[in-house]
Order: structure tokens, then sequence, then C-alpha cells
């Protein structure tokens, strides 16, 4: 099964399902983040789905009150999301109030550089939250390798590490998976290149070899 998840950040629904329906061979999943929604509506999650076949991860980043993540969380998990990624630092019952409808990746460290001033040095705090919470996985930068196994060797086995921050961000694959990533996730090295599917099968080969 492939390691690869693409994060389609583009904003026109036929973009998105083309580079979606050329990709899919070599994806575990897909991951909308607000672009794509903003730009083609809630119902690309649905269509997404069936053109690929492939579980779709909701990047909403979900940060406010328990009540407010559950209204969100509900709608976006009815219209076909298979995962919702939710911050951690909102606290524990912001987030069980989205576990509490579907399977939930929790943020607990960011890829660029402003995420050492304030959620790293919270990364701790959120991986013990996650610890007793079980979520079925968190987020860690794939641009920090050392941060991405450190992340690892404290969060309880089974919990799945799912990195951002491959390619145009700097972070490499081979790495961040010998660091003790499950996934990686690749946007614009592969919805920016001359040939998508290139591009998503060349990251699926090097992940293969690990
Ligand atoms: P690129 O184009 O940089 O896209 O390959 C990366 C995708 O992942 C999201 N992203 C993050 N999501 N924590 C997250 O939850 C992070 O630290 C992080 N860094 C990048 C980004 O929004 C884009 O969709």
């Amino acid at each position: 099964m492939s390691r690869l998840i693409l994060a389609l950040d583009v904003y026109e629904r036929g973009k998105a399902l083309e580079i979606a329906e050329c990709t899919a061979d070599y994806l575990w999943a897909v991951k909308v983040n607000w672009p794509l929604i903003i730009g083609s509506g809630l119902g690309i999650l649905t269509e997404l789905k069936q053109v690929t076949g492939l579980p779709i991860i909701a990047d909403l980043k979900l940060a406010d009150i328990p009540n407010t993540n559950r209204l969100i969380a509900r709608k976006v998990f009815e219209a076909g999301a298979d995962y919702i990624i939710a911050h951690g630092f909102t606290g524990e019952d912001s987030v069980k109030a989205v576990m509490e409808l579907g399977k939930t990746i929790i943020v607990v460290e960011m890829s660029h550089p402003g995420a050492k001033e304030f959620i790293q040095p919270a990364t701790d705090k959120l991986i013990k939250m996650v610890n007793e919470l079980e979520p079925f996985g968190i987020i860690a930068p794939a641009t920090r390798p050392e941060r991405v196994g450190y992340i690892r060797s404290k969060l309880k086995p089974g919990i799945k590490v799912i990195t951002p921050g491959v390619g145009a961000q700097g972070g490499k694959a081979k790495d961040v998976l010998k660091a003790g990533a499950d996934y990686v996730i690749v946007g614009r090295t592969i919805y920016q290149s001359e040939n998508p599917r290139e591009s998503a099968r060349s990251i699926f080969e090097e992940l293969e070899v690990v």
C-alpha cells in the first residue's frame, strides 16, 4: 500500500479531479484543504472519492470551541471526509468533539519556521494528550526528521505519524520515513509539476525502497 498522500491545494474543481484521477494509482489518500473547499465547495469531497476510490482527508486544522468544532466536523464527515485534521492546542474537549464524530488526526507540531515559536514548545503536552485520547494519527514536520523521530519515540504504538513538508518545503521523503513516519504528504511538488502522475510515481517509488 502506498504511503503517499496528495495535498490537493488548487481552487478549481476540474483541475482537482484531473490531478487526483491521474495520480490515484500512487496514493494512499487525498488531502483537501481550505483552498479547494473554498474554490469548489464541499461537494468536491465525494467527487474526489468517486473518481479515485481513495480515503479523503479534510485538512481543516479545526481550532475552535467544542460546539463549533462539532458543528463543522459533522457536516464535513457527512460530505464524505474519512479523516479530519484538527489542532490539539485548543484542548482535550475541543479535540474530543471531533473524535466523537469520526477518525481524527491531531497537529502536534507544524512544518514551517514559525512552528518553533509556539507549537514546538507545546509538543510534549500535545503528545501526552494524544496518547490519552488515541486518535487515528498525528501531524509531525517532515522538514525536521529529528523531531519526527522524537515524536514517534514518545507516541503510543499504533498512532499513525503523518508528515507534511516534503518537496516544496524542503523535507526529503526517505529521511522522514526512516525517522518513523507512516505517511508523507506532498502538495506543490506534484500538483504544480508538468506531469503530476510522473511526479507522484517517482515519490511513490522512493518511498517503496525505504
Ligand atoms: P506542500 O505544497 O508544501 O503542501 O507540499 C503541504 C500541505 O500540507 C499542509 N501542511 C501542514 N499541515 N501541519 C499540517 O497539519 C503542518 O505542519 C503542515 N505543513 C503543511 C499544507 O497546508 C498543505 O496542504
